[in-house]
């Protein structure tokens, strides 16, 4: 028998869909990373339906004080424009994409545009964020091919230039908040991501989809390396919905997979495999155990 007699809340999220998450900490600050979630341009594709995304909106988000953006294709910033004329955030993102941002996003002062570098630290109200380069995967687009059409989810020949900008500027960070919670965002390949993972020892670390693969036991190991070299407690995957579009079932049976392998190479790290819209806490909990425990017996 065991009673959890006290516990603290260190950060409340929800993965929403693609990279996108709400980050909700003790403060009352909200993050947004990479908006995308629902997008219906004329002639437009609407990416509920595409990525599964169960109908969420803008307005369904709890607030945005800040939006944080990996980098700019469509998938990671189509909802921007409606995110910042809705809650006015400070809106982050790295120097070489800022201008274009603030160009394609009508209503939004530029000193709400937070340009940052890599290897960077930067103090923001509940958080501090240390900056690092990451790398898109190989794609096989020439700048003059990109720029030639605009990209399939938004259809905007506005966002032209941000999409192709989006195949080299791709920035992976690490958030400690104020109650020394450490949340680690990889969204691109690996580019040195172990090392400074090792030096971080995120308590949470978000990672994209590492292979295309359809075979949970080649995924599943896959994982298991991310979740030696991530240093943290939990792994929340993202990025994951093209599986599901493919094969329902198949990242809850991979997760899973994960997490037993985990276990039996006696690593302290867990897999979640995070539910679209459901919010999620994490807390730091004091338990006792013990035949006999009385009504508050754990308590001092
Ligand atoms: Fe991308």
């Amino acid at each position: 028998m065991s009673k959890t007699v006290l516990s603290t809340q260190s950060l409340r999220l929800r993965w929403i869909n693609c990279q996108c998450f709400e980050l909700a900490l003790p403060n009352g600050v909200h993050i947004l990373t990479d908006p995308c979630y629902d997008y219906q341009g004329d002639p437009g594709v609407k990416i509920s339906s595409l990525f599964k995304t169960g109908g969420f909106a803008t307005p369904d988000l709890e607030g945005c004080d800040y939006v944080i953006l990996n980098h700019t294709h469509a998938d990671h910033m189509v909802n921007l424009e409606e995110v910042a004329g809705r809650f006015r955030p400070t809106v982050i993102c790295h120097t070489g994409v800022a201008a274009e941002v603030a160009a394609v996003t009508p209503g939004l002062p530029l000193t709400s545009v937070y340009p940052v570098d890599y290897n960077g630290r930067y103090y923001f109200d509940g958080f501090t964020m240390d900056t690092y380069h990451g790398s898109h995967k190989p794609q096989p687009a020439t700048w003059a091919r990109s720029m030639e059409r605009a990209d399939f989810i938004s259809q905007k020949d506005s966002l032209k230039r941000l999409h192709t900008l989006g195949g080299f500027f791709n920035m992976n960070y690490l958030l400690t908040l104020e109650n020394g919670f450490r949340v680690a965002f990889v969204g691109g390949l690996d580019d040195g991501a172990k090392e400074w993972l090792r030096a971080a020892r995120p308590n949470v670390a978000f990672r994209n989809k590492l292979l295309n693969d359809m075979d949970v036991e080649s995924v599943a190991r896959d994982w298991l390396g991310f979740m030696g070299e991530s240093h943290a407690q939990i792994v929340v995957p993202m990025h994951f919905e093209v599986w599901e579009n493919q094969e329902p079932g198949f990242s809850e049976r991979t997760f899973r997979r994960a997490n037993q392998l985990a276990e039996e190479k006696g690593l302290p790290v867990r897999m979640l495999s995070p539910e679209s819209g459901r919010w999620y806490s994490f807390e730091i909990g004091v338990s006792c155990w013990g035949e006999g425990l009385a009504e508050n017996s754990c308590a001092r």
